[in-house]
């Protein structure tokens, strides 16, 4: 079995890799990655022996490319993460989202048509389904409602999600489709919530929260979403789409004074400063379908999970503090320079 798993050296894509070569030590890993300012490849350090994985640069969006990739590796499986994720980089550049995230899903859609590929999978998100309203808690996002998007990301997520059920109704691509809640845990880029929090309270930097911090979301452990795309790229059904989730939702303030809590940090370093534009309420998943269909629980309560990782960030320094200097971004030269 060989799966080709692009944005591997992301957060989310990297987290896959050591589950699937620790879960199937039989199958060949790949993992296509451009690394742009997200990708770091001394996230996969630890694997880069590993004679089932191998490492390739590469631009989702560049056909040639990636048709030759396929043509030489023959992937039975698909998993696409490459994406640019971050909703603040999308208000601010638009563009770079519509072409990595939309045409560089038509791309590897093509290749997998071409060479047979007998399953793709696109990591989605429920930013698709847009936001609830805070007084709202009975409302949930099923995977039949409708697709509502409020910032550039979420709507070229939402424009690739459309186009890899095309896929499937035009060409029989055999197509699955997970729309997760926010993720937390080991290697999370530190532009993001959770880790730029503990780094910046760590260094007693002020902790700039959005607008009035009411703002919710349904956060994760990073290796429950793992798991749940390893059961649907197996028992998944084409043509389907599958919301995870934890029912595990939280106001941002009260995220970010569990931390400084945990750190033992005062919470005067928190900043309230101007809310994101267009800025999403609440998310929060309906997980129905995948427990029914596939058996699929989260397994690391968030009480657990924060202060792993919140451990993780202590003990791994190194790598936070090269990503801040932009040091990680010599890596690929001193891995494969000489090669
Ligand atoms: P990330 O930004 O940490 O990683 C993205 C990876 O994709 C990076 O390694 C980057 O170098 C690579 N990449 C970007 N453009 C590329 C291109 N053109 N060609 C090849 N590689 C490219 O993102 P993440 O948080 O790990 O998210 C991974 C996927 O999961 C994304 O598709 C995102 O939409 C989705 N998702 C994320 C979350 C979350 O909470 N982080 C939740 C639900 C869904
Ligand atoms: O819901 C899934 C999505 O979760 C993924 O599709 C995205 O790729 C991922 O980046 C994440 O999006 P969010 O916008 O929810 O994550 P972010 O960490 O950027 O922000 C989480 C919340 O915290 C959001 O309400 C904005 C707020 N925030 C964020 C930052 C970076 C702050 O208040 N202060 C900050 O400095």
């Amino acid at each position: 079995m060989t799966i080709i798993v692009t944005g591997g050296a992301g957060f989310i894509g990297s987290n896959f890799i050591f589950h699937m070569l620790s879960v199937h030590p039989g199958y060949r890993i790949v993992c296509v990655d451009k690394l742009t300012y997200a990708g770091n490849l001394s996230t996969l350090e630890s694997v880069m022996d590993n004679s089932n994985f191998s490492f390739r640069k590469l631009d989702i969006c560049d056909r040639d490319d990636i048709d030759k990739l396929f043509s030489e590796e023959k992937p039975d499986i698909v998993v696409n993460f490459a994406a640019e994720s971050h909703v603040d980089r999308s208000i601010d550049n638009p563009e770079v989202f519509l072409r990595t995230n939309i045409i560089g899903t038509s791309v590897l859609m093509d290749a997998s048509r071409k060479y047979g590929v007998k399953r793709y999978h696109q990591v989605s998100t429920d930013e698709v389904y847009g936001d609830l309203p805070l007084d709202r808690p009975d409302l949930f996002f099923t995977e039949d409602t409708p697709v509502r998007t409020s910032s550039p990301y979420s709507s070229s997520k939402a424009g690739a999600d459309l186009l890899v059920l095309a896929y499937h109704r035009t060409y029989g691509l055999p197509v699955t489709i997970s729309r997760c809640s926010n993720n937390y845990g080991p290697y999370h880029f530190p532009e993001k919530l959770i880790p730029l929090m503990i780094i910046n309270a760590l260094a007693d930097k002020p902790l700039p929260v959005y607008g009035n911090g009411k703002n919710v979301r349904d956060w994760l452990y990073v290796e429950d979403h793992c798991k749940a795309i390893d059961l649907i790229i197996h028992n998944g059904r084409a043509g389907e789409v599958y919301n995870v989730g934890g029912h595990n939702e939280m106001a941002n303030i009260d995220i970010v004074k569990l931390i400084c809590k945990e750190l033992g940090k005062p919470e005067s370093l928190i900043t309230y400063v101007a809310d994101r534009k267009g800025h999403d309420m609440r998310y929060a998943i309906d997980p129905a379908k995948i427990h029914r269909e596939l058996g699929w629980l989260p397994e690391t309560k968030f009480s657990d999970g924060i202060r792993k990782t919140i451990r993780w960030y202590l003990d791994n320094e190194k790598w936070w503090k090269d990503i801040i200097s932009g040091e990680y971004q010599s890596y690929y030269e001193k891995m494969y320079g000489g090669r």
